[in-house]
């Protein structure tokens, strides 16, 4: 009997100890799930203003998900009208009750849909663009360049003699180059061009975007434009991330832009009369995924739970924003007070929108699970790679839960799967299952991969338009030309 243990010994020791981690952590999230208001391992449907009819199907705007699966076919987005307009006048509203000028820019890339940035158009949002195709697409659907914010790294010539040629409300300038081109562009037209510095501070992206503040990059910028004719320095603007649920990290930062927006008066005598804050602000259901989702999923356990109070309300935003602000402004004398900007994407469209797919055959998974093959994949559903997102099965949803499944998409593909973990109700072929949360990044992202991107309907008050046709397959190929 050897004294001290094998090779193999020590691996199983290490394995069970895992195990037990990894199994204490599942009972601590199961614990916390139930606190949390899930029943069946799933958040309930009404906090995406969702509901349960009577043949037990998920609702959404009035609508009959089943019906609007039949009608409409899947895979399908289903666009929530009046949670999409409640979101953003909750937002707008926060912030305005705080502050004397608060304008919401309207995330283009956040989710395209000329359908859904009209309506956001029609509540008075302006429009937020970082390429020269959104900028046209916001001319198109008729914004003044009073209304319209440029930002972006990589601005062509092109789409800034369009932009200086509609005078756009303010260019966000993110390098030197773009400083000379917006100043031709505006001398060439004799006009003035309002621009902004997109700045970095201590917290948040940094990357490729703007110009430090601290290296002092930001007051070189800021020297530069003061310097070029057809230029007036307006605004700064930052943009942290995505998804953002700590408050700290924007205090933080929106501390160091107006500390810096001092420097600019102090040492250039300017006055800014725009503060754009960006997006960024986190969805409550929606949580990106961490380390522990994974090794939880790896080894047959759900992920962890998605918090709703974990991410701040708007109201909680705003009071600290603009009680911050008052350090520096005094609202009292609006003549004094830069207008803020917010450019929030998913905080306004992520929980407005569902994506329908349909089951087409379930197989027996590992351990009693079962494998679902849906009929759409990867290639629009790109996010859930990287956020937990629920899933709800719109056509059971007051049928006994079952245990765990797998839901894979059609493409044939070994990455093709949706989601490794969920427990849902025994599905069927022909049921309908829905991806809560669709409304940001799903479709900006999407892909075709072989399959034609989808339909998607804005339901309202018991009826649904369509707002974007299914793709065809003579679309795919439209612009392919055949050579010998
Ligand atoms: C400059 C800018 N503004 C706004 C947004 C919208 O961000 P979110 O959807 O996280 O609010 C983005 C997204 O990356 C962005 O880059």
């Amino acid at each position: 009997m050897p004294l001290l243990p094998g090779v193999l010994e020590v691996r199983a020791l290490r394995q069970t100890a895992k195990m037990a981690v990894i199994g204490a952590r599942h009972r601590k999230n199961d614990t916390r799930r139930q606190a949390l208001g899930y029943r069946n391992d799933t958040l309930p449907a009404a906090l995406w203003n969702t509901s349960v009819n009577d043949a037990g199907h998920l609702e959404i705007g009035g609508c009959d998900s089943v019906h609007l699966a039949r009608d409409f076919g899947t895979p399908l987005h289903v666009v929530n009208k009046d949670r999409l307009v409640a979101d953003f006048e909750r937002f707008h509203g926060a912030f305005a009750r705080c502050w004397p000028e608060v304008i919401l820019g309207t995330s283009y890339k956040t989710n395209p849909l000329p359908g859904v940035i009209r309506q956001l158009h029609q509540l008075g949002s302006w429009a937020e663009v970082i390429s020269h195709f959104e900028l046209w697409l916001a001319i198109q659907l008729g914004m003044p360049g009073a209304r319209i914010i440029y930002n972006g790294p990589g601005k062509t010539r092109e789409s800034i003699r369009l932009a200086v040629g509609h005078d756009l409300a303010l260019i966000n300038l993110d390098n030197a180059s773009e400083v000379d081109q917006v100043a031709a562009e505006a001398q060439a037209l004799g006009r003035i061009q309002k621009v902004g510095i997109r700045v970095v501070t201590s917290v948040g992206w940094s990357g490729q975007f703007g110009n430090s503040i601290a290296s002092g990059e930001a007051l070189a910028m800021a020297r530069r434009i003061v310097a070029s004719d057809g230029l007036s320095l307006a605004g700064l603007h930052i943009h942290l991330g995505t998804g953002l649920k700590h408050l700290p990290t924007y205090l933080q930062a929106i501390r160091e832009v107006c500390v810096f927006a001092q420097t600019l008066q102090s040492e250039l005598g300017v006055t800014l009369s725009y503060l754009d804050f960006g997006g960024g602000f986190g969805v409550p259901t929606v949580r990106p995924m961490d380390e522990w989702d994974q090794r939880l999923q790896a080894n047959g356990y759900p992920p962890g739970p998605i918090d709703p109070s974990a991410n701040p309300t708007p109201e909680t935003f705003a009071q600290a924003v603009t009680g911050l602000l008052r350090e520096f402004y005094d609202p009292g004398h609006p003549g004094n007070c830069p207008t803020l900007i917010f450019e929030p994407g998913r905080a306004i469209t992520s929980s407005a929108q569902t994506l329908l797919l349909s089951v087409i055959a379930i197989k027996p998974g590992p351990n009693g699970s079962r494998k679902v093959i849906l009929d759409g994949g990867k290639n629009i559903t790109i996010p859930l790679g990287y956020e937990l997102h629920e899933v709800l099965p719109a056509s059971k949803m007051n049928s006994p839960y079952g245990g765990q499944h797998q839901l894979y998409g059609p493409l044939c593909h070994p990455g093709d799967i949706l989601v490794l973990w969920k427990r849902l109700p025994d599905l069927e072929p022909g049921d309908v299952v829905a991806i809560m949360d669709a409304g940001a990044y799903f479709i900006p992202n999407q892909m075709n991969f072989s399959n034609p991107r989808p339909a998607v309907v804005m339901a309202h008050d018991g009826t649904a338009e369509l707002i974007r046709a299914r793709e065809q397959f003579d679309d795919i190929v439209r612009l392919d030309q055949l050579v010998d």
